[in-house]
């Protein structure tokens, strides 16, 4: 994985530079100036921390060295840390909302509840979780030229993650259409993945 998107960094960047992440907007209305974002698989800074860094203070993880190194060029006012997310040593209850834009499918899927449990933690009490999911579940497979690499990825489909976003102790607020759009490549169709808006249950 950590390879795969060291080799095609310039490649993603390239499509994702040029986008907005309209979902983001429905954190930006729920959250104080200066509020704590956690970027989870924040790729090379683009689009979302670049958004958000405008308004909030972020701190972006991702497991590619290069992403991390062009993320810390895109978008100076960030913090990027280098690293698995699943490994990562972050403050409880330090972050008024995290946002995971693509990048959950591309951990194994067996350690999806693991990783909400993790951000349940991270978060304050009444904080957001934002995630982009999947619709249908999708056992690991492997996409052999994913701009211009091989990539893995493995998911669950929506029902269960609502399901698991529950147990692990989030209410959740939105789950569905939210005019989500991503494009492999600018001839490419635009693909639509649903997001669920969570919120840590306080108390
Ligand atoms: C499809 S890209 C999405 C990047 C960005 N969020 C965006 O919206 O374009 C997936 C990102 O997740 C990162 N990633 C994959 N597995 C990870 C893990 N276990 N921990 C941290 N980052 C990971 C990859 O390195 C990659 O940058």
């Amino acid at each position: 994985m950590q390879e795969g998107y060291d080799r095609c960094t310039a490649e993603y960047e390239s499509v994702r530079r040029s986008e907005s992440e309209p979902a983001l907007e429905l954190l930006v209305g729920k959250l104080h100036k200066g509020a704590r974002i956690l970027d989870i698989g924040c790729g090379s800074g683009v689009p979302a921390a670049r958004q958000l860094s405008c308004i909030f203070e972020v701190t972006g993880v991702d497991l590619s060295s290069e992403m991390v190194r062009r993320a810390r060029k895109n978008v100076p006012s960030a913090a990027f840390i280098h690293s698995d997310i699943m490994t990562v040593d972050l403050t409880d209850s330090h972050f008024d909302a995290a946002a995971a834009i693509y990048s959950i499918f591309h951990l194994p899927r067996e350690e999806h509840r693991g990783l909400f449990a993790r951000v349940h933690r991270w978060l304050k009490p009444g904080g957001y979780f934002l995630a982009t999911v999947s619709e249908e579940g999708e056992a690991p497979y492997i996409e052999e030229d994913f701009f211009g690499t091989t990539m893995y990825w493995s998911n669950y489909g929506r029902r269960e993650y609502l399901e698991m976003f529950r147990d692990t102790g989030f209410h959740v607020l939105e789950s569905d259409a939210l005019g989500h759009g991503y494009q492999e490549a600018h001839h490419a169709a635009r693909e639509h993945h649903p997001l669920i808006l969570a919120q840590k249950v306080q108390g």
